[in-house]
């Protein structure tokens, strides 16, 4: 049980990674997936779709797998989600694209960040992706000692960040093909 990071710059396989991460932990542990949707990815296309939070308990009740719309959520609707999936427990929730919800400046960007620190109270997984390195995201990425799954990523800042905050080198991390990763763990690294 835990908290998954996929960092890495648009295209990089991000989704793709975290998309089979949850759906393996859904299985190994018989949880519901819930699919924070940020950026309309075809790859949940299929799945049967939320776009208040009060549609969402029947429609996890009826299916293993389901999407929240929060491309098209209101922000009071994305304050309500947090808490929600805090109650209900017991859930694998892939938030893909972190940086529509976790705006650090807002109360709903505290509400994410404390399901963080809650997940293993709560009996949640939670696997997040960004493309968005910037902000407060490192501190929330901190939080609670995650996988981190770091794919290419060329922007200075956010190699620097990168650089700072977990020692990778800024020209491994830069030729990164697409789909490969480096994985880190507490504070080690490992290439993959
Ligand atoms: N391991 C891999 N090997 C080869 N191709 C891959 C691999 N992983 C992903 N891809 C392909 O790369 C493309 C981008 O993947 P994906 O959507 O997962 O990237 P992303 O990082 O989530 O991008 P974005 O930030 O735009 O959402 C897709 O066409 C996907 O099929
Ligand atoms: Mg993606």
């Amino acid at each position: 049980m835990g908290v998954v990071w996929c960092i890495g710059c648009p295209g990089a396989g991000k989704t793709t990674l975290a998309r089979s991460i949850a759906a393996q932990r859904a299985r190994s542990t018989g949880r519901k997936l819930l699919v924070v949707d940020a950026e309309g990815d075809a790859n949940f296309r299929a799945l049967p779709m939320g776009s208040t939070v009060s549609e969402l308990p029947k429609l996890l009740v009826e299916h293993n797998a389901v999407s929240f719309d929060a491309m098209n959520a209101g922000k009071q609707e994305l304050r309500r989600l947090p808490t929600f999936i805090e109650r209900a427990g017991r859930l694998v929730v892939l938030v893909d694209g972190a940086h529509a919800v976790l705006d650090a400046h807002s109360s709903a960007g505290d509400v994410w960040v404390r399901l963080q620190r809650v997940h293993r109270h709560a009996e949640l997984e939670l696997i997040w992706t960004t493309h968005h390195l910037g902000g407060d995201v490192p501190q929330v990425v901190q939080a609670c000692a995650p996988e981190l799954y770091v794919f290419r990523t060329t922007s200075p800042a956010a190699l620097k960040t990168l650089e700072r905050e977990f020692g990778l080198e800024a020209s491994r991390v830069r030729g990164l093909e697409r789909g490969k990763y480096i994985k880190v763990e507490m504070g080690f690294s490992a290439g993959a």
